[in-house]
C-alpha cells in the first residue's frame, strides 16, 4: 500500500526495540495467570476433596469452575476491549484476578469456593485475548508473531508453575497456599500495567491522534511514525457496532477464528495437561512419583518447543508450523492409539505413551499452541477487534469444556485406543482446514488484512499484498 506520504508501507521492515520487547513481556504475564490457574487445580483438588469430602459432583464443579467462568468472562467482555481499550481492561482484570484468587485460597465452603473459581475463570477468559490483542497492535508487524507469542509462552511457563507450586506443597497438603500463589503474577500484571502505553491502533479508533502518535513514536523510534498512523487511520471506517459482525465481509474471519478455536481444542491438547498422570497410570506407570514427574516433564517440553517455534513464526510463517506441528500431534496420536490396541501392560505400550505423549505436545507448542491465539489477535478489523475476538476465543473456551468433559467417558466408553484414534482423525481434518481455509499473515500489516477483508477476498487470500 502507497501512503499519502509515498511511502510503501507494506514493504517497512522495522528492527526490534528493547522497550516493545518490554511491553509484550510485562503483558504477557496475563499469559502466566492463565496458565497457572487452568493448571494448579490438578494437584490441589486432591487435597480439596478430602477437606471438604467432595462428591463426584461437586469435585467436577471444582475443576469445570474455571471454564465456565472463562467462557462468560470472554463472551461478556469484547465489547469493553473496544470501549474502555485493552490496558484498562487488563488492569481492570488484574483486580479481579485478585479477588478471585484470595476468596478461593480463603474459602470455608465449597461453595463460596467454586464461586471464588468462576471468578478467576471470568478473569482468564478477559486477560487470555486482551494481552494478545494489545501485544498484536504495539507489534511490528515483522516482529508480531513472535511478540504476540510471547503470550503464549507465558502460559506454558504459567503451567509449569502451577506443576512446580503442586509438587512443593504436596507433602503438606496445603491447597490454600496452592491456589493463593496466583496473587504474585496478578500484582505484578496490575502494577506494570499502570506503566505501559495504551494501544496506538485503539487510540487512533477513540481518535485521539496526539496520544496515539506520541506511543508510536516512543515505540519505532523511527521517522515512519506518519506513514504508520496513516495506514492505521485510513482503515478506521467507523466505530462499528456489534451488528458489524455478522456482516457477510467479517464472515471469513469468524470462519478462521472458530475454525481454529476448534481445532486447537478438540485434538486434545487439555486431555494431556489436565490428564498427563492419568494418560501415564492407564499406560501402566504405577507409582505417583513418576506420574508427577512425567507430568513435570510435559509441562517442560510444552516451554521448550514454544521458545523453539518463537522465532520461526516471522520467518516461516504460521502454516509451515501449523502443518508441521499438526503432522507431529496425528502421527503420535496414531502412535498412542495402535500401541494401546496391541499392548495393555507392557514395557512397549510404557514407552510409546511416553515418547507419544513428548511429541504431541511438541507439535502442539509449535503449532496450534502459539498460532491460534496470534491470528485470533490478528484477522478482525479494528473496529470491532475486541468483539470479534472475544466471540472466537468465548467458542474456543466451550470446546476446551466440552473435551474435558468428555475425555474420560469416551476412554470408558469405547476405550483408550479409539479415543486418540478419534482425536487423530480431527487433527487430519485440522490440517485439511489450515490447507483450505487458514490464510498467511507473516509480515502483513493488520491494516492491509482488514483491507483484504473489506475487498471480500475469500479467509486463505487475507494475508495478500
Ligand atoms: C491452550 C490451552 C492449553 C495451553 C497448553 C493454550 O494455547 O489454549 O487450552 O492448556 O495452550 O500450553
Amino acid at each position: 500500500m502507497r501512503s499519502n506520504l509515498g511511502q510503501d508501507f507494506t514493504e517497512v521492515r522495522y528492527r526490534i526495540s528493547p522497550f516493545v520487547v518490554l511491553v509484550a513481556s510485562l503483558a504477557a504475564v496475563a499469559g502466566i495467570l492463565f496458565g497457572f490457574d487452568t493448571g494448579v487445580i490438578s494437584g490441589a483438588i486432591l487435597f480439596i476433596k478430602s477437606d471438604f469430602h467432595l462428591t463426584p459432583i461437586s469435585n467436577g464443579m471444582v475443576v469445570a469452575a474455571v471454564l465456565l467462568g472463562a467462557t462468560l468472562g470472554s463472551v461478556v467482555s469484547g465489547r469493553f476491549a473496544d470501549y474502555y481499550g485493552r490496558r484498562s481492561l487488563l488492569i481492570m482484570t488484574s483486580i479481579v484476578f485478585l479477588i478471585g484468587t484470595l476468596c478461593s485460597a480463603l474459602a470455608a465452603t465449597v461453595v463460596m469456593l467454586v464461586l471464588s473459581r468462576v471468578v478467576v475463570g471470568i478473569a482468564i477468559g478477559i486477560a487470555c485475548y486482551t494481552a494478545p490483542l494489545y501485544i498484536s497492535e504495539l507489534a511490528p508487524a515483522n516482529f508480531r508473531g513472535m511478540l504476540v507469542s510471547l503470550n503464549q509462552l507465558a502460559i506454558t511457563l504459567g503451567i509449569m508453575l502451577a506443576y512446580l507450586v503442586d509438587t512443593y506443597y504436596a507433602d503438606s497438603g496445603h491447597w490454600r497456599m496452592m491456589l493463593g500463589f496466583g496473587v504474585v503474577p496478578a500484582v505484578i500484571l496490575f502494577i506494570s500495567m499502570l506503566f505501559l502505553p495504551k494501544s496506538p491502533r485503539w487510540l487512533l479508533l477513540m481518535e485521539r491522534d496526539a496520544q496515539a502518535r506520541a506511543t508510536l513514536t516512543r515505540i519505532r523510534k523511527t521517522e515512519l511514525v506518519d506513514v504508520e498512523m496513516d495506514e492505521i487511520k485510513q482503515s478506521i471506517q467507523n466505530r462499528g457496532d456489534w451488528r458489524v459482525l455478522f456482516q457477510k465481509w467479517v464472515r471469513p474471519a469468524l470462519i478462521i477464528g472458530l475454525g481454529l478455536g476448534f481445532f486447537q481444542q478438540c485434538t486434545g491438547i487439555n486431555t494431556i495437561i489436565y490428564y498427563a498422570p492419568t494418560i501415564f497410570e492407564l499406560a501402566g506407570f504405577k507409582s505417583h512419583a513418576t506420574a508427577i514427574l512425567a507430568t513435570v516433564g510435559i509441562g517442560a517440553v510444552n516451554v521448550m518447543f514454544t521458545i523453539i517455534a518463537l522465532p520461526f513464526l516471522d520467518r516461516w510463517g504460521r502454516k509451515p508450523l501449523l502443518y508441521t506441528g499438526m503432522l507431529m500431534m496425528m502421527m503420535s496420536l496414531l502412535a498412542l492409539s495402535v500401541a494401546f490396541l496391541f499392548h495393555s501392560d507392557s514395557d512397549i505400550l510404557r514407552w510409546t505413551a511416553m515418547v507419544s505423549m513428548v511429541v504431541f505436545i511438541s507439535g502442539f507448542a509449535i503449532g496450534l499452541g502459539p498460532v491460534m491465539w496470534l491470528m485470533f489477535a490478528e484477522i478482525f478489523p479494528l473496529e470491532i477487534r475486541g468483539l470479534g475476538t472475544s466471540l472466537v476465543v468465548a467458542a474456543s473456551w466451550a470446546f476446551n469444556g466440552v473435551i474435558a468433559w468428555t475425555f474420560l467417558l469416551l476412554v470408558k466408553g469405547m476405550g483408550e485406543s479409539a479415543t486418540f484414534l478419534l482425536y487423530a482423525a480431527l487433527t487430519l481434518f485440522g490440517m485439511l482446514f489450515v490447507n483450505r481455509v487458514v490464510p498467511e499473515t507473516k509480515n502483513v500489516s493488520l491494516e492491509q488484512i482488514e483491507r483484504n477483508l473489506r475487498r471480500g477476498l475469500a479467509s486463505r487470500e487475507l494475508g495478500s499484498v
